[in-house]
């Protein structure tokens, strides 16, 4: 059986590690926020044809903060939590990220754990605890069917909700080697369509009325 210690012995998550156990000898010189921004670009690269991704939840999920409203302060978390949320995926295995055909379920089951593996890589950073949940809760689904702990409706943090919603939305509008880009028209329908099911259904229409405007 696949476990989260053995994932996190991935060289590249090692060379993660062996970052973070010179930041308190480094701790003048390593800014924090580099770090993020560098781990974050670190998790895109594993499995993200074409690159750009986390940039774009970025943006979708800043969209919606402007469409709640929310604070400056609120935003600048969201915004580091939305480009950190698949950090996890460098303990994932690159020859699953980037295969092309459909997964087996024992390769399903090693990304599953990407979320609570990017949860143990961030919390040594000691990031906000609205971050971590980000991380660990942004594949799960609001009708409570999602991973990696099964959270249902308002449960599952609200970061976490807009995040799942803002990655759903860039993948379903980004072309894959085994598939074509949906149109935004098209994207938003299945948004509508799964909202109470795999997204918060006040996001759900939020986001919608949102890209409508744009
Ligand atoms: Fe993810």
């Amino acid at each position: 059986m696949f476990s989260s210690e053995d994932a996190v012995s991935h060289p590249g998550v090692s060379a993660v590690e062996s970052l973070l156990d010179e930041r308190p000898r480094r701790r003048a010189t390593v800014n924090v926020e580099h770090v993020l921004t560098v781990l974050s670009r670190a998790g895109e690269s594993m499995g993200t044809p074409g690159g750009g991704h986390v940039e774009h939840v970025a943006a979708y999920a800043l969209l919606l903060a402007q469409g709640l409203d929310m604070s400056f302060q609120a935003r600048t978390l969201l915004r580091r939590a939305a480009l950190l949320h698949d950090i996890g995926k460098l303990g994932i295995d690159e020859s699953i990220l980037l295969k092309k055909g459909p997964l087996g379920p024992a390769e399903w089951e090693q990304v599953m754990l990407h979320p609570s593996i990017g949860e143990r890589i961030c919390r040594p950073l000691r990031v906000e605890k609205s971050i971590l949940d980000t991380i660990r809760h942004h594949h799960e689904r609001y009708d409570g069917t999602g991973y990696p702990d099964g959270l249902k409706g308002q449960e599952i943090p609200l970061f976490a909700r807009i995040v799942a919603l803002a990655d759903a939305y860039d993948a379903m509008t980004s072309s894959r080697p085994y598939r074509k880009a949906l149109s935004p028209a098209d994207a938003l329908r299945v948004v509508t369509k799964e909202a109470g099911k795999q997204f918060d259904p006040v996001l759900a229409s939020t986001f919608c009325e949102l890209m409508d405007r744009r």
